[in-house]
C-alpha cells in the first residue's frame, strides 16, 4: 500500500515534536485570568521549558530555565456571569491543572467582594497559608499589592510564586500591582498581559485605579524619572476625573503614602505623599499599598490608607502611630477582604489566624 509523502512529513514532524522540541516542556503557572472587562478577559498560563546550566568558578551548577507565557482573549462575556475554562494540553499537567473557573465583572448595582493582600516575596509555608486562608473567602477577584517573587529577574521564582497561588488564581481574577521587588522586570507585563504599570478597570459600582510606585526603577535619568511620575499623575487626574459616577473609587500602589515605618528613611515613598491632595479632591474612598510588612489604617481628610503587606515577607515592627491619623497597627500576617454593595462597602482586615484586625464601613 503507498503510503503517501505529506501524511509521512507530518507524522514524523509530529512524533518529533511529541518526543523533542515539547518533551520537557511543563505548565509551571497558572492558569489565570487577568484584567476581565465588561466583555473581555484574558487567560494566562507559563510553561517551563529546559533552559541553560551555568557552573562558574566553584563548579556548583545553576539551572536556569525558560518561561514562556501563553495566553487567550475571551469577547462576547456577559456582566456577572461565571465561566468555565480548559487550556490546552500542556506537558504532563493533568485536566484538572488545567481548569479554572472566574466571574465577569459584574453589572453595576450588583454586589461583589474583592480581597487585597501583598508583599509575598518569601516565607513560603506563611505564603501558603495566607493564600489558602483567601482562596476560602471564595473572591470574584484579588489585588496583590506588589512584591510578589524577591526577584522578578530570576526565573526560578516565578514557578515558585505561581505554585503556591495556584489554587486561589484558577478560581478568581488577579489584578496586579508593580512592587520594587519585580524590578520592572518584563515578565511582570508579559505574564500578567499588562500594557503599563498604571491601569484602571471598573467592576459593578466601583471604579479602581493601579499606579506604579517604584519610581526608582524607571529610569537611570532623574529627569525620566520625574517625567514618569508627572505623566502618570496627569493620567490618574484624569482616570479619576471621569470616573466621579461610580459609588466608589480605590486606588492601589505598592508604596504607602503614609506610613508608621518610618526608622528606615530610604524605605519611605518621596513620590506617593505628593498625591494625597488629588485623591482628596477626587474623593478617593481607599488607598491600598503594601511595601511595609505589617497592617496599617490611617483616615486623613476622608480618606482610608490602608498597608497590606502581610503575605509572606519578613513582618515589619508596628511603629508608632501618627498622630490624629493612625486607626490602626498590627504586625501580623493578613489580608483584607472588601463587600461592596451598592453605595455601601464593608473592609475586614482579616489575620492569618483567623482572629479579626478590624472593619472598616464606607459609605458614599
Ligand atoms: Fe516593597
Amino acid at each position: 500500500m503507498a503510503f503517501p509523502m505529506r501524511s509521512f512529513l507530518a507524522l514524523s514532524f509530529s512524533l518529533c515534536a511529541a518526543a523533542g522540541l515539547y518533551a520537557a516542556d511543563r505548565l509551571v503557572g497558572g492558569p489565570y485570568v487577568v484584567y476581565p472587562a465588561a466583555r473581555t478577559a484574558t487567560i494566562g498560563w507559563i510553561v517551563e521549558s529546559d533552559g541553560a546550566t551555568v557552573t562558574g568558578d566553584s563548579g556548583q551548577a545553576r539551572r536556569f530555565p525558560v518561561l514562556r507565557s501563553e495566553k487567550i482573549t475571551m469577547t462576547g462575556l456577559k456582566p456577572g456571569e461565571t465561566l468555565q475554562y480548559e487550556i490546552p494540553e500542556v506537558g504532563g499537567a493533568t485536566p484538572e491543572d488545567r481548569k479554572g473557573s472566574f466571574k465577569v465583572p459584574a453589572a453595576a448595582g450588583a454586589p461583589f467582594q474583592f480581597v487585597v493582600f501583598g508583599d509575598t516575596r518569601s516565607r513560603d509555608e506563611l505564603h501558603r497559608k495566607v493564600i489558602e486562608a483567601i482562596a476560602r473567602t471564595n473572591p470574584d477577584f484579588v489585588v496583590h499589592t506588589g512584591d510578589l517573587v524577591a526577584d522578578g529577574y530570576d526565573t526560578l521564582q516565578w514557578p515558585n510564586f505561581f505554585s503556591i497561588e495556584k489554587d486561589l488564581l484558577r478560581k478568581t481574577v488577579f489584578f496586579p500591582v508593580l512592587g520594587n521587588h519585580e524590578r520592572d522586570n518584563a515578565r511582570f507585563y508579559d505574564f500578567f498581559d499588562v500594557k503599563t504599570a498604571y491601569y484602571s478597570f471598573d467592576w459593578g459600582t466601583a471604579h479602581f485605579a493601579v499606579i506604579d510606585s517604584d519610581v526608582s526603577n524607571v529610569s537611570s535619568s532623574k529627569s525620566a524619572r520625574e517625567r514618569f511620575w508627572a505623566d502618570q499623575t496627569a493620567w490618574l487626574e484624569a482616570d479619576l476625573e471621569r470616573s466621579q459616577k461610580a459609588a466608589f473609587r480605590f486606588v492601589a500602589m505598592h508604596h504607602p503614602p503614609l506610613t508608621v515605618n518610618l526608622s528606615s528613611a530610604g524605605h519611605v515613598s518621596k513620590e506617593t505623599p505628593t498625591l494625597e491632595p488629588l485623591f482628596e479632591k477626587m474623593k478617593v474612598a481607599a488607598v491600598f499599598a503594601g511595601h511595609d510588612h505589617n497592617y496599617q489604617h490611617h483616615l486623613k481628610n476622608g480618606v482610608h490608607y490602608i498597608v497590606t503587606g502581610g503575605g509572606g515577607a519578613p513582618l515589619a515592627k508596628a511603629e508608632a502611630p501618627l498622630e490624629g491619623i493612625t486607626v490602626k497597627v498590627e504586625s501580623v500576617e493578613h489580608y483584607v477582604t472588601v463587600k461592596v454593595e451598592g453605595d455601601k462597602a464593608h473592609i475586614e482586615a482579616v489575620a492569618l489566624d483567623g482572629h479579626p484586625i478590624e472593619s472598616i464601613e464606607l459609605a458614599q
